[in-house]
């Protein structure tokens, strides 16, 4: 029919729908581009539901008995990965390296490590992982690359190399560095090169010169690393020292603070060369690129508040979907300081994404531990971090209760900032020690020498002995993490603090339409009596039922008038309307 015999409203109709249509189809387009399917009725996608573990491959598993960990040895433990409920592994870097960073000094950002294994190894692990339902995220180190780059290897060759212009290079004033930044680990932030006669910036190591943000070419050709990735089947990134990305283009100084730091340099505030607003476009960049493969980026996000850790969620949600918040790492145990930080997070609006430790800090075992109580405590901050609205992400170990094993002389010191620092930084290597798998020498870890010493307790905390414990920390994991997959409180629930007041027992709701999950944690070391009274929650039954606790309970069931807490422990229980 010839659109002049419609009606006006259906000659509209025609004109639009056209248009419309095309719109519908971009739309579909975007969203099967843009995310992978929810995985629930509230619209949650994959890594909401998922748990995250990190490992430290150097550490985790040898395969080949050369005392360093390796793709092969984490491809042998996924069947405990899965049976302890982790569905995403974030391994820090495995890219060919000279090592001076342990990986975070990238030589070939799309190849494996020979230490580590080969592309095949990496290809066989994401299909085993795949099997296992266990996904694998990378660690993208895009602010800096080893100075065995072939880029930077060009870079450095003459003034006028092709790639001069992808690293930051600059005169001096006199024979003095350009300006006052001195680099996080130690010494100043620029190294100078007689070749060229020009200093280098690097934020991290002389070995680790950063990359040139401003240049477009960099750009891109990292994007299209990640893309390189992302075909391999790898299911996102962790994005390393992304604050570090841009630097001040006038490179003006530094404002000076009192005092010195650890290695004696003085302090200063990183007002030029940290938490640049560019960094939010690549952050953009790099999110379009992960959303057509669906991937999730987790960001290294290191904030002195709630409020600038929001920023990186992006003004749409268009930047990392994870940043860590590690503000978490920070808090004191204390009922009373997690209560706050905790509801200052869920007001911000952001997907909480909770962590204890990484690779970088004092394992939590000894950072939360009072040296009476350190595995009762472990399974408290356990039940804690497991049961919040968010995703976790565990650290290799920390379901053992492993601990710190600190150099105690210079000369065994392999992180190089801890010999620079020494003895005010003493390094890493007390946090990145081999894992616990069983009683055997080197705890199982590996057939010849490992690269760092086990500590003692991997007699007690080892994976073989505690899964035959039910009340090891290993099996609270297991059954907390069990919970948290099946439980839809605490899958997709809010969270309702409870008894704000209490200084000593931390306690709150995870509600979900007609059911809820009550957690109660008890941080004090002296028995606890606690009630409440959840009517105005909307749960006004006066009975839970008991889903996990550390504790010795007669019943299945537990007054909610009168619950009493051990020292130190954890009760968890279901509650219906
Ligand atoms: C943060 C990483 O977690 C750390 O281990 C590394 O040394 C620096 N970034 C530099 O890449
Ligand atoms: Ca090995």
């Amino acid at each position: 029919m010839p659109v002049y015999f419609l009606g006006k409203r259906s000659r509209d109709f025609m004109l639009i729908r056209p248009r419309f249509s095309l719109l519908i189809v971009l739309i579909f387009v975007h969203l099967a581009h843009s995310q992978s399917k929810p995985v629930d009725a509230e619209g949650h996608q994959w890594w909401q539901h998922a748990v995250f573990y990190e490992i430290y491959p150097r550490s985790f598993a040898d395969s080949n008995g050369d005392g360093i960990g390796d793709l092969n040895g984490i491809n042998s433990k996924l069947d405990y990965l899965k049976s302890l409920g982790v569905d995403a592994i974030w391994i820090t870097p495995c890219f060919p390296s000279p090592q001076v960073d342990f990986g975070y000094d990238v030589s070939d950002y799309e190849n494996i490590d020979p230490v580590y294994g080969t592309l095949g190894d990496f290809s066989k692990l994401e299909k085993n992982g795949k099997q296992h339902g266990i996904r694998i995220i990378l660690d993208f180190v895009i602010n800096h690359t080893s100075d065995q780059h072939k880029w930077f290897v060009n870079s450095r060759s003459s003034r006028t190399a092709a790639k001069r212009d992808w690293y930051i290079w600059r005169d001096g004033n006199g024979s003095q560095p350009p300006n006052n930044w001195v680099s996080i680990f130690g010494g100043p932030a620029w190294t100078f090169d007689a070749r060229t006669a020009q200093f280098y910036y690097h934020y991290f190591y002389p070995q680790q010169p950063d990359l040139n943000w401003r240049n477009p070419a960099v750009h891109d050709a990292m994007m299209n690393v990640s893309r390189w990735w992302y075909k391999r089947g790898v299911a996102g990134f962790r994005l390393d020292a992304v604050d570090a990305l841009f630097e001040d283009p006038q490179l003006r100084d530094n404002p000076v603070l009192p005092g010195v730091n650890k290695y004696g340099d003085p302090n200063e505030e990183n007002k030029y060369n940290d938490k640049l607003p560019e960094v939010h476009d690549v952050l953009r960049d790099l999110r379009k690129v992960a959303d057509k493969s669906g991937a999730v980026l987790i960001g290294e996000t290191w904030t002195k508040d709630v409020a600038e850790l929001k920023q990186y969620y992006g003004e749409h949600s268009n930047e990392l979907q994870m940043p860590m918040d590690l503000m978490f790492t920070e808090l004191k145990f204390s009922a009373s300081s997690f209560r706050q930080h905790i509801a200052t997070v869920d007001a911000s609006g952001g997907w909480p994404v909770y962590v204890i430790s990484n690779h970088d800090i004092v394992r939590s075992y000894n950072r939360y531990g009072d040296g009476q109580h350190n595995d009762a405590i472990a399974k408290v901050i356990a039940s804690l971090y497991l049961t919040l609205r968010g995703t976790a992400i565990m650290y290799y170990g920390e379901e053992l209760g492993m601990e710190n094993n600190d150099p105690v002389r210079k000369e065994d010191v392999k992180d190089p900032k801890g010999r620079l620092g020494w003895p005010l930084d003493i390094g890493r290597d007390g946090e990145r020690t081999p894992m616990q798998w069983n009683t055997s020498p080197n705890a199982g870890f590996t057939a010849g020498k490992p690269w760092l010493p086990v500590p003692a307790s991997y007699k007690t905390h080892n994976v073989e002995s505690e899964q035959k414990d039910p009340s090891s920390i290993l099996s609270v994991y297991r059954q907390v993490l069990a919970l948290r997959h099946q439980n839809r409180a605490l899958l997709d629930g809010d969270y309702i603090a409870l008894n704000e007041n209490d200084t000593n027992v931390l306690s709150y709701l995870r509600r979900y339409n007609n059911e809820a999950v009550l957690v109660v944690l008890n941080m004090s070391a002296q028995p606890q009596q606690i009630s409440f009274d959840l009517t105005a929650q909307g749960f006004p039954t006066k009975i839970a039922h008991t889903l996990m606790t550390t504790m010795n309970l007669d019943s299945k069931n537990v007054s909610l008038t009168e619950i009493s807490l051990e020292p130190f422990s954890v009760y968890i229980g279901a509650l219906s309307r």
